[in-house]
């Protein structure tokens, strides 16, 4: 008989498992198994490091709280109360699952069915999300395209403005750029794209897959900005390497997401939900946040002299740990030549298309980290320079 009861309860009796499970209770066996799986391997906590996940205190504790919400059967529950938590003030709740399903919640009124979205903007990779996403490298050679998307420069008001109408049902704009180019928007164009969404009736949606969850320095990047989305995305760091994503989204709108409109095979995954809170915990801690937020400082500074000293880049931009070196006209289209030479001194970097040169480090790196990566990047800007 399938049974999940605490001691001294009558058992319920699952009949729904579900497609991508065959047990019942003994299924709790299999999410204990993997908990220890994790802590025996050390899991690989992308956000935190790879070192601090096998041996520094981040991992234990992380650990630690993995097991307690996978022993105490702490799920989607546990995780939407701690954003439902945080978010109080704005007035959020929570729904599961990434950037594919905002359009959804959106295009339930007919003739509001128009979507409008940012050049050089990233949002994934379904067809939907190559659709919305605002480069074609993603999205050609893939088709019939999705109807209704429009795209307009980022930070540009003006051309907001005159693309809005009342048919638009949703703005989806990244807070920061991520893989077009470390860019973070204008103050006064969340602004402004706030208020027009207020005055179209349209939905104001961010995706914070890259810039939230502590990359900014504040857990998501809007509360930097003081712009309110009505739909939020998160994934990536939200489980520090382990699948899981989030849509956050207004009480008002949540009432809208009955049961079955919303679902996915591995929503609420208990594994995954344990490892989401165990992030929150070390992510979501002024230590942490005001961390990247010196680092922040740091690695501006260092890298804005690097700039001079080898005149490869005209300027640092970014927020928190999400940096972006900006290619100066000779060395435009060469972030990857970058890429190698720091690769060959043993420092893994990325690019954000061809002519940023992409930092986003752990969001606890050790100080002596820090100076080593960046004496490793001044070695292969010195080799590039004088190549
Ligand atoms: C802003 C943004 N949205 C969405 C995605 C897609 O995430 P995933 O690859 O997990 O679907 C990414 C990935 O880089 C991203 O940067």
């Amino acid at each position: 008989m399938a049974q999940m009861a605490a001691e001294g309860e009558t058992p319920e009796i699952l009949f729904w498992v579900g497609c991508a499970g065959s047990f019942d209770q003994r299924a709790q066996k299999i999410t204990r198994a993997l908990a220890l799986i994790l802590e025996k391997a050390g899991i690989r906590f992308a956000v935190l490091g790879a070192e601090e996940a096998c041996t520094g205190d981040p991992a234990r504790r992380s650990l630690e709280i993995i097991r307690r919400a996978v022993e105490n059967g702490e799920t989607i529950g546990a995780l939407t109360e701690r954003f439902i938590g945080f978010m109080h003030e704005d007035e959020r709740a929570l729904g599961v699952q990434a950037p594919d399903r905002e359009p959804r919640a959106t295009q339930y009124v007919p003739q509001m069915h128009e979507i409008i979205a940012a050049l050089n903007s990233f949002h994934g990779r379904t067809l939907f999300t190559v659709s919305v996403g605002g480069q074609p490298k993603y999205s050609d050679g893939f088709g019939p395209k999705i109807q209704g998307i429009t795209h307009v420069p980022y930070n540009d008001l003006e051309a907001l403005k005159a693309a809005i109408s009342d048919k638009t049902c949703a703005v989806v704009l990244e807070p920061i750029q991520g893989e077009g180019g470390v860019l973070p928007a204008e103050k006064a164009y969340l602004e402004g794209a706030r208020e027009l969404c207020n005055a179209h009736n349209a939905l104001l949606v961010f995706d914070e897959v890259q810039s939230g969850m502590g990359r900014s320095g504040e857990l998501f990047a809007y509360m930097h900005y003081g712009v309110v989305p009505d739909i939020l995305s998160s994934a990536k760091s939200l489980g520090g390497g382990f699948p899981i994503a989030a849509m956050l989204t207004t009480t008002d709108l949540a009432k809208h997401f009955t049961p079955g409109t919303h679902g996915t095979t591995y929503g609420g995954n208990p594994l995954a939900c344990a490892v989401g809170e165990a992030v929150l915990d070390i992510v979501n801690t002024r230590e942490t946040l005001d961390g990247v937020k010196v680092k922040h400082q740091q690695f501006k500074q260092r890298l804005e002299a690097l700039g001079k000293q080898f005149g490869l880049f005209e300027q640092v931009r970014g927020m928190g740990l999400l940096l972006g070196c900006v290619l100066n006209e000779a060395w435009k289209g060469k972030a990857k030549q970058v890429l190698d030479a720091a690769s060959a001194e043993g420092l893994m970097i990325l690019q954000a298309g061809p002519d940023v040169v992409r930092f986003a480090p752990s969001l606890v790196v050790e100080e002596r980290d820090i100076e080593e990566g960046l004496a490793r990047f001044e070695r292969a800007l010195s080799k590039l320079a004088n190549a």
